[in-house]
């Protein structure tokens, strides 16, 4: 009877387990949109996933894990409601910041409601030791016509080249970013065009542009960006991962760039000081490599020693619509050779990149000066390799720039995005095929970073001597 009785227990138990494998995830999907990623803080245990929820009063939730359960919600082991609601610019904006992450690992996710469950994303926590990895940098899109077609080419690239995260150093939309339809048409952009094929999301570190101004909070509405001196206008912060490898500062040039921000400044340098890689982005170039742009003497004035004193690696700027990159400088306002107050300093200078034309329609290039190592009026990223001492070779970046768009004769747009190779989790360090790269004339199609591995690696002339593909 006992026998007879656990039979029939361990025949529910089965068929049970059997209904539930066979379960289906629910063919409708959730009532929301617009999802994005962001990094703010500590993105080796932390992400912040944000949407807006369309159908309110709907229990929306996100469920995640280290398994690829596809949309089968139930079986996620994470669960997560938002921390905070805003209703802005026509958004119910959710923002779930993931905790307890472990570095270095792929959590995938969907987002459940009454009304159903989203596609199933899946996003990479970075890692808490040195690593391999590569960043993107860029930032300038619009909101129409060729620009916003040039845009989506660069989002289609960074899509491709599956970076561990972006950092877009300001100017999202047209006007001054507090059209409600211009925010909804750039994160619907960037939901469908840089999530890769496989589902993908690349977290955005976001940056404060002039176009942000019409509201200083924007970026904190849009992205849940973090702010200083508990102002919400005053948004810019730091971030850091790879154990003491990887240190990244966002700095906001539309707020008062002395006082309490070059404060900040020199604490966050201080504090991070021993990190191998330290870089800063800003949206206003200092000195823009375009006539028709206002220089900053203001953020030199304010930045230039701190970066230099600190063993800033890399500065990111926007705002011109052109690319530049310059020798490792250092300021100096006195020395013969001294140009706008910067003298390159192989040794231990910052390199300076830039200027912003992921969409917008590039400016020209009509003001290089002595330490501009290439200028170019056309629209692209800076894409960088990021590699850990091994062997001989030392912690080193090689800094690439994607041309995504240019333009010809009557203002005609060629965009480069289509032929180029998509990259998969196992060639993330690799040139992808077809990939159009700025020539940097004597340095052939790649800054190696510290600068003296350039002049090794010209002499030594070997493809792939770094340890990455080559691009010379
Ligand atoms: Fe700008």
């Amino acid at each position: 009877m006992k026998t007879k009785a656990l039979s029939v227990i361990a025949i529910l138990l089965i068929s049970g387990l059997a209904f539930q494998g066979c379960k289906q995830a629910p063919e409708t999907k959730a009532s929301s949109d617009k999802y994005r990623l962001v990094w703010t803080d500590d993105p080796t245990a932390t992400i912040t996933v944000a949407w807006n929820q369309i159908q309110a009063d709907t229990n929306p939730v996100v469920m995640y894990g280290t398994k690829d359960h596809g949309r089968k919600f139930w079986k996620y082991e994470g669960s997560k409601t938002a921390d905070r609601v805003l209703d802005k610019y026509d958004m119910h904006t959710h923002f779930a910041k993931l905790t307890g992450l472990t570095p270095g690992t792929a959590y995938y996710f969907v987002i459940k409601d009454d009304a159903g469950v989203s596609d199933r994303y899946w996003f990479r926590t970075a890692p808490d030791k040195p690593e391999p990895f590569t960043f993107v940098a860029g930032g300038d899109t619009k909101s129409s016509g060729k620009p916003l077609d040039a845009g989506r080419a660069t989002n289609r690239i960074v899509s491709k080249l599956r970076p561990l995260f972006v950092l877009y150093a300001g100017d999202f939309c047209s006007g001054n970013g507090t059209d409600a339809g211009r925010w909804h048409l750039w994160l619907d952009d960037w939901q469908k065009y840089v999530t890769t094929s496989d589902g993908r999301m690349i977290p955005i570190v976001p940056v404060h542009g002039n176009h942000e101004n019409g509201d200083q909070a924007n970026l904190n509405y849009i992205f849940n960006a973090p702010y200083q001196q508990n102002d919400s206008s005053k948004i810019y912060y730091s971030l850091s991962f790879g154990g003491d490898f990887f240190h990244v500062i966002t700095l906001n040039s539309s707020v008062g760039v002395n006082g309490e921000q070059r404060d900040w400044l020199e604490n966050d340098l201080k504090k991070h000081r021993d990190f191998t890689f330290k870089i800063a982005a800003y949206h206003k170039p200092i000195w823009p490599h375009t006539t028709s742009k206002g220089e900053h003497p203001e953020e030199y004035n304010a930045w230039a020693q701190l970066f230099y004193d600190y063993g800033l690696d890399i500065s990111i700027d926007g705002d011109t619509h052109l690319s530049k990159i310059t020798y490792p400088l250092r300021p100096d306002s006195t020395a013969a050779d001294s140009y706008m107050g910067y003298v390159r300093d192989d040794e231990k200078g910052t390199i300076f990149m830039g200027e912003g034309s992921w969409g917008a329609h590039p400016r020209p290039n009509d003001d290089d000066k002595p330490w501009t190592i290439k200028s170019a009026s056309l629209n692209q990223i800076k894409w960088v390799h990021v590699m850990p001492e091994e062997g001989d070779l030392p912690d080193r970046l090689s800094i690439y720039t994607v041309i995504s768009a240019t333009y010809g004769e009557k203002d005609t747009l060629t965009v480069y995005d289509q032929e180029v190779e998509a990259l998969t989790e196992v060639n993330l360090m690799d040139i992808p095929a077809n990939i159009n790269l700025l020539d940097y004339g004597e340095y052939g199609k790649v800054i190696r970073y510290p600068f003296i591995l350039n002049e090794i690696e010209s002499k030594v002339g070997e493809e792939s001597f770094y340890g990455d593909g080559s691009g010379k």
